[in-house]
C-alpha cells in the first residue's frame, strides 16, 4: 500500500520528525537542505503541493513579521488558512492548548503554527497530536523559523558558516532568537560569541561574552537583539540613551566594523536603543532582507512538513 503524505503523518508522532520545535533537533544536513530549498523558492521555483491543505496559525503573543510571512507563505503555496483569534476562542474560557489543538485536528486541520508565551509549551503536545506543529516562538525558549531565515540570509552573503565570527548582542537572557541561532550556528561550524549587559547574560549558554567594542571589530555578522521590555517585569536600569551608548550599535561603533561585515536584527527594532536609527537601513544592514527571506524559508518548511510528512 502506498501511503499518501497525510497518512504518513497520521501514523503517529515520534517515528518521523513531523514537528519543527527547536534548532537542537535539526542536523546540519537538514538545515542545509532547507536553505537550498528556500533559495530555489526565492528564485521563483515554487514547489507544488499535490493536494489542498488547511492550516491554522495560533498566535497567543503579538506578531507582525512571523505571522504575516507565514500567511504569505501559505497563500503562495495555495494552503487555506483557518482564522484563529485567541481573544475570540475558547482559550478565554480556560480551554487548554492541548484541547484547542485536538479540536483543530478533529475538524480536519492539516498543520498548526503556534506562538505562546510559555517556554517549551509544545512538550505537552508533541507526542499527543498527529498533525505537524511548527513552533513560531515559545516564551524565551526558541524561535526555529527565525533562525532558519537568519541562516539563509547569512548563507546568501558568505556561502558558508564555517569559521565565521558571529556575535549575538543585546538582551540574550530573554531572547528565543539568540538561543536558536547560537545552537544552530555553532553546529554549523561558526564561531559564536555573545554580548550583553551582566544582568542579561545567560550562563546556561556555553559561549564567550565580548564587549560591544570588541564585537564590532571582530564580527563578520553582528546580530543585534531587541530589548524585550515585555519580559522584564520592571523598568530597565538605564535610560534608552544610556543603553544605546553602553550596549547598542551606535553610529560611531558601526564605523569600526570590517568592510565585509553585515548587521542583522530579527525586528521589531527599538530604533535608537539597541541600534542607531540611521543604521537600520544602512548599506550593511540585512534587516529587511531577513524579512523577505522569512517568506521563502517558511514556504520551504510548510512544503516539507505537508508534502513529505517530515522536516
Ligand atoms: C522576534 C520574536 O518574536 O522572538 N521577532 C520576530 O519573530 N521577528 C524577536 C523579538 O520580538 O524581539
Amino acid at each position: 500500500m502506498i501511503l499518501q503524505p497525510n497518512e504518513v503523518l497520521h501514523q503517529g508522532a515520534g517515528l518521523t520528525m513531523n514537528h519543527l520545535l527547536s534548532m537542537k533537533d535539526l542536523n546540519p544536513e537538514t538545515i542545509n537542505s532547507l536553505i537550498e530549498e528556500a533559495e530555489l523558492i526565492s528564485k521563483g521555483k515554487v514547489p507544488e503541493l499535490r493536494k489542498k491543505f488547511t492550516a491554522a496559525y495560533l498566535f497567543f503573543e503579538p506578531s507582525t513579521r512571523t505571522k504575516m510571512s507565514f500567511e504569505m507563505a501559505a497563500h503562495r503555496l495555495g494552503i487555506s488558512l483557518l482564522n484563529f483569534v485567541p481573544e475570540h476562542s475558547s482559550s478565554t474560557k480556560g480551554e487548554s492548548l492541548y484541547d484547542t489543538v485536538k479540536t483543530l485536528e478533529a475538524i480536519g486541520t492539516d498543520l498548526v503554527v503556534i506562538r505562546h508565551s510559555e517556554d517549551a509549551y509544545y512538550q505537552d503536545l508533541k507526542d499527543r497530536i498527529s498533525i505537524p506543529l511548527i513552533n513560531a516562538g515559545d516564551g524565551k525558549g526558541e524561535h526555529p523559523t527565525q533562525s532558519l531565515l537568519d541562516l539563509l540570509t547569512i548563507h546568501q552573503e558568505f556561502g558558508k558558516f564555517n569559521k565565521l565570527n558571529i556575535v549575538i548582542a543585546g538582551d540574550i537572557f530573554h531572547s528565543r532568537v539568540a538561543r536558536s541561532n547560537a545552537y544552530a550556528l555553532s553546529k554549523l561550524g561558526a564561531n559564536v560569541y555573545l554580548s550583553a549587559p551582566d544582568i542579561w547574560q545567560d550562563d546556561s549558554l556555553p559561549y564567550d561574552y565580548v564587549s560591544m567594542d570588541e564585537a564590532v571589530e571582530m564580527s563578520d555578522v553582528l546580530m543585534m537583539l531587541r530589548v524585550q521590555h515585555e519580559r522584564h517585569g520592571s523598568e530597565m536600569d538605564w535610560t534608552k540613551e544610556e543603553y544605546h551608548q553602553m550596549y547598542g550599535l551606535t553610529l560611531e561603533r558601526e564605523k569600526r566594523m570590517k568592510d565585509t561585515s553585515i548587521i542583522m536584527h530579527p525586528a521589531p527594532v527599538n530604533r535608537g536603543v539597541e541600534i542607531a536609527d540611521e543604521l537600520v537601513e544602512c548599506e550593511r544592514s540585512r534587516i529587511f532582507k531577513q524579512i523577505s527571506n522569512g517568506v521563502f524559508m517558511r514556504m520551504a518548511i510548510l512544503y516539507r512538513l505537508l508534502e513529505k510528512g517530515a522536516i
